[in-house]
């Protein structure tokens, strides 16, 4: 009984702790701060088992065709070096800001597995300046990447430069094949295309912002942006282009593709 007691004691005095220091705001959230030694091999650690942990169903396919590591070069300046840099290739300045700063992946290939590689581009990392690529790679690209990187970890400054200078051109990757609708994969979506940093939508945590209307009972109006009536395909248009129906419109044109559209346009639908 009077350990019960002396534990309850303990739970209580540790959670007024925690408030104490949560409502203080004495912890330094400063890109430029160290974090201390504790704290980063907390975070670190507790990152690296989650991504092995998550990535252990991934199944890699051939990686080992020249052509598709080819393709990955490509991919990879388009959309990594900026961050992560090249042999002799420096990241951007707004890359060197970041903190935790992104990883050298000519390095990082030697230890980590395809399957980590491939899970951490498409999901991307929490909290830390890495992107979800999900949205805007199809798998088959980022796996081109993945079968990339070894080329990138054995590469001299001299022969990236003169690889860098033929670039493969790569296509911007086509709507999928007509899948599924996923109201699901559609709120996830919100979060992916920014929608979150200007309307309050719920049921997606954190968007509570009001530079365009509240999508609350989204699904229940007449019209889209009192303009348009509020059919599924109507949304659609919408949320692909808001300029072309209204033409001043301060909603931009996010890159939406069409498959992601009608997965948000099925979640919005069912807000009513
Ligand atoms: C806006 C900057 C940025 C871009 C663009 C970016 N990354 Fe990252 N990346 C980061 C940051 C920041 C980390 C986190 C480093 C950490 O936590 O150790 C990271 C981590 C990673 C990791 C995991 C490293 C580890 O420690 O396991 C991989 C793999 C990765 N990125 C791949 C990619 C690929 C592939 C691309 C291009 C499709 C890409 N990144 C584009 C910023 C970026
Ligand atoms: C930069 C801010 C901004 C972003 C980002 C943004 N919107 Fe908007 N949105 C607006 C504004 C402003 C309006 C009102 C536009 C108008 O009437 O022309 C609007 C209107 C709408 C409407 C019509 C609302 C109504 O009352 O009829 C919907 C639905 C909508 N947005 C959904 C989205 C989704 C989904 C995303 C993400 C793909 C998104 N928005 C991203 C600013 C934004």
């Amino acid at each position: 009984m009077r350990i019960l007691l002396a534990l309850s004691g303990l739970v209580l005095a540790l959670a007024a702790a925690g408030a104490v220091f949560v409502a203080s705001g004495i912890y330094d959230f400063a890109a430029t701060r160290q974090h201390t030694a504790p704290v980063y091999w907390l975070i670190d650690t507790t990152l690296r088992r989650s991504v092995r942990n998550h990535a252990r169903d991934v199944v890699p396919p051939p990686l080992d065709d020249p052509a598709l590591a080819a393709r990955g070069r490509a991919l990879y300046a388009a959309h990594c070096v900026q961050c992560h840099g090249a042999p002799g290739v420096a990241p951007e300045p707004f890359a060197l800001g970041l903190m935790p700063q992104p990883a050298n992946l000519a390095q990082l290939v030697r230890e980590r597995s395809p399957s980590e590689l491939f899970w951490v581009a498409k999901y991307g990392i929490k909290t830390t300046g890495m992107p979800a690529w999900e949205y805007r790679l199809t798998d088959d690209d980022l796996w081109a990447i993945v079968a990339f990187l070894p080329v990138l970890g054995r590469e001299s400054p001299q022969a990236h430069r003169s690889a860098a200078g033929a670039l493969p051109r790569v296509a911007p990757a086509g709507d999928p094949a007509a899948t599924e609708v996923d109201p699901e994969r559609g709120r996830a979506a919100l979060q992916q295309y920014a929608c979150t940093t200007c309307h309050t939508i719920p049921g997606v945590v954190g968007a509570n912002a009001h530079v365009g209307p509240p999508l609350a009972r989204a699904g229940a109006r007449a019209f889209i942006a009192g303009t348009i009536p509020n059919t599924e395909d109507n949304m659609v248009r919408w949320l692909r282009d808001p300029q072309a129906i209204h033409r001043n419109s301060a909603m931009p044109r996010l890159g939406v593709t069409e498959r992601d559209a009608r997965d948000m346009a099925a979640f919005l639908r069912s807000l009513r």
